[in-house]
């Protein structure tokens, strides 16, 4: 089964072509982010005129790089929410008109499940059930999922989420947007690792809050400024120590309340190196196997959604 999958949730506009449920033909992705850049943040309007404008163009691509017709596709999945209503509008009426004109089905998928599903992509599979955990730009969600019919939300941030945070403290640094890569990538230059903030832990519960930690780190910024010693390199270290430390220990914590030995992650903080590692030490220690997508699947994708539509559409008709 050849599947088309459409993703225009926020800034990315996306389109893949996957055969079965899991082999990746082709994926294109162009992103507007250049356009908000100067904002700080994706600014929905933009983002929904920028899909409009590159929609076809990019469907056409994956189609061409894929080798396909549009005749040739059995399966057309598209994101339905949770997203930017405008942007997500574009990307539900272009695949609505497509499979109409071509009288194909078509399938519409939940975009957090499709994060989990990235995962899924890779030669080595996840086995049901397992903890999943999404960990992106407006979501940080904990899951149990028996299978993509049917996963229980066992926590979710309260205020930020863990991306939105990294963006915000980017922006207190003067980084640029989006935070995430960028802290990443200079918190590996820090010489002073000291620097620790504190973060909500709410205990005995599987739910996040990230506002504090980061208003934390604006007063200290504000403090360490006069302290020649410290760099916006050290602080972003400490900063991305602090989330990644609660970040696993969730995790892990969710692993062992559910008796699971499988997790599963996606999202784009997912792209972490620090949480990559520590994730993968700590589950590793706790006889966990974690699942992590490949760093290109790990951001707003169109794989994905082919993907989990396509497996969905086979497990509705077995019907489940
Ligand atoms: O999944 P995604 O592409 O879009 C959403 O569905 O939100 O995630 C984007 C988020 C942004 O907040 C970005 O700063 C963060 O993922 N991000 C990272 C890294 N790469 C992207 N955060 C931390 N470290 C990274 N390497
Ligand atoms: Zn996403």
């Amino acid at each position: 089964m050849i599947t088309l999958g459409i993703e225009t949730s926020c800034d990315e506009t996306a389109a893949a072509v996957v055969s079965g449920a899991s082999k990746i033909i082709s994926s294109i992705i162009s992103s507007s982010l250049s356009l908000h850049k100067r904002y700080g943040g994706v600014i929905p309007e933009i983002a929904s005129r920028a899909h409009l404008e590159s929609i076809s163009f990019v469907v056409e691509r994956a189609l061409k790089r894929a080798k396909k017709t549009k005749e040739q596709i059995d399966l057309i999945a598209v994101t339905r929410s949770p997203g930017l209503p405008g942007s997500l509008l574009v990307g539900t009426s272009f695949a609505q008109a497509l499979s109409f004109a071509l009288a194909k089905p078509l399938i519409e998928v939940d975009h957090v499940q499709a994060h989990l599903y990235a995962a899924f992509l890779q030669k080595k599979k996840p086995r049901f059930p397992f903890v999943g955990f999404v960990i992106s730009g407006g979501h940080t969600e904990l899951f149990y999922v028996k299978d993509f019919l049917c996963s229980t939300l066992l926590g979710t941030t309260l205020d930020d989420a863990a991306g939105e945070a990294f963006d915000k403290v980017a922006k207190i640094l003067r980084l640029g947007y989006p935070g995430g890569p960028a802290i990443d990538k200079i918190s590996q230059q820090a010489k002073n690792k000291s620097v620790s903030f504190g973060c909500a832990r709410m205990k005995d519960s599987f739910d996040f809050s990230f506002s504090g930690v980061k208003t934390s780190v604006l007063y200290f910024t504000q403090d360490a400024r006069k302290m020649k010693s410290l760099t916006n390199k050290d602080i972003a270290y400490g900063f991305q120590n602090t989330v990644v430390d609660v970040l696993v220990e969730k995790a892990l914590a969710a692993c062992k309340h559910k008796k699971t030995r499988t997790l599963v992650i996606g999202g784009g903080v997912t792209a972490n190196l620090l949480l990559r590692k520590k994730l993968a030490e700590e589950a590793h220690q706790n006889g966990i196997d974690v699942f992590f997508p490949e760093k290109s699947l790990c951001v707003d994708n169109a794989a994905m959604v082919a993907g989990l539509g396509s497996w969905l559409y086979q497990h509705k008709k077995g019907g489940k």
